[in-house]
């Protein structure tokens, strides 16, 4: 058995951050460091696959130096590394570090799924929190609503048929004249807008409650500001993205009591960098309220990408001996459910 207490050493490198981060206990952050490439990718209006595993390779060794710290290497029980879903060159990057630590100190190597991640990012906010939850996920990758049953064993119930949640953030942002990742921006003008302006059409998708589609919604702004000169724009641009935002959040949090009662769950977990829009937060806080439903969010700092949250879900593939061998590769498409 492994120790309840152990210290891993957790490296996130799927997207644009590169991030490193000593963990114990599965719940307890020693250090946490993180790397963004944004201020470079923005530039591109997006992130370069390329690029991203270019500069994770310059920046590996520097940002696990400082996590690991003062910490010696010999408190490190295990190495926890994201193996999918995500960009195929960063992910190679942080899974050859992580074999290469693995094998030199000779212990234990998790291979983590990136979504597992960011549901666990829970763990550490919440102490308390265990399984069975209901998990809505909004990501700038992913949106997805899933049953965590257990721990490392989840149940899809619904997923976006187009666009994730946070990648329509961005796409508004950037119609807006935003630079990428526009999210934030949205949700700091709409704090001053009004949410009713305008009355964009929120997609439902019929026979799957659960499913969500946000492609429609950037062709209504798209078209929208095609009507309209840009002084208009100027002038309007808070109620503008307090409308859009509450379209997306209205879209995301519609279903969420009704799955709550269909799969008789009181615990709703939010994940993913969306997790951080402060509208979606405090829409959640007020249906999870009506419906005596317990809500736990991460702080906001561990919404975004970050090692911490792998080295939290990899906990818990340590403690059930779910270790990988140095055979461990990328899988960009990688499944989180149970088959
Ligand atoms: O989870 P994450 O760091 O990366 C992925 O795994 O995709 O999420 C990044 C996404 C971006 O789309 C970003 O715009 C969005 O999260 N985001 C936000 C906010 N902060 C970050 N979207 C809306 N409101 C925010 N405050
Ligand atoms: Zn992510």
């Amino acid at each position: 058995m492994h120790k309840k207490d152990a210290v891993i050493l957790a490296v996130e490198t799927s997207c644009d951050e590169t991030s490193a981060s000593l963990i114990k206990g599965g719940r307890d952050i020693l250090s946490l460091v993180t790397s963004s490439q944004i201020s470079v990718h923005k530039e591109y209006g997006g992130v370069v696959p390329e690029v991203a595993s270019r500069m994770h390779i310059e920046t590996i060794t520097k940002v696990v130096d400082a996590a690991v710290g003062k910490f010696s290497l010999q408190q490190i029980d295990a190495i926890a590394v994201t193996c999918g879903p995500g960009l195929v060159g960063a992910l190679l990057v942080g899974i050859s570090f992580a074999k290469s630590m693995a094998y030199t100190l000779d212990v234990p190597l998790l291979g983590v799924h990136h979504i597992d991640g960011h549901i666990s990012s829970n763990y550490i906010t919440n102490k308390k929190l265990k399984p069975p939850f209901l998990a809505l996920v909004v990501s700038g990758g992913h949106t997805i609503f899933c049953l965590a049953h257990d721990y490392l064993k989840y149940g899809l119930i619904g997923q976006t048929r187009d666009d994730a949640a946070g990648e329509a953030f961005d796409k508004g942002a950037r119609l807006l004249g935003f630079a990428y990742p526009g999210g934030n921006m949205i949700d700091n003008l709409a704090k001053n807008g009004d949410s009713n302006a305008i009355n964009f059409t929120r997609s439902i998708i019929k026979d799957a409650p659960f499913d969500f589609s946000f492609s429609g919604i950037k062709t209504q702004l798209r078209h929208y500001i095609e009507k309209k000169d840009k002084e208009y724009i100027k002038k309007n641009i808070n109620d503008i993205a307090a409308s859009y935002q509450a379209a997306i959040v209205d879209m995301l949090t519609n279903n969420v009591s009704k799955a709550a009662k269909k799969y008789n769950m009181d615990k709703i977990v939010l994940a993913g960098g969306v997790a951080a829009n402060s509208y979606l937060r405090s829409r959640m806080r007020a249906i999870c309220n009506e419906n005596n439903i317990k809500l736990y969010m991460p702080q906001s700092n561990l919404c975004m990408d970050n090692a911490a949250m792998i080295g939290a879900a990899g906990y818990n593939m340590l403690m059930q001996n779910k270790i990988a061998d140095m055979t461990l590769n990328a899988m960009p498409n990688m499944e989180l459910y149970d088959k």
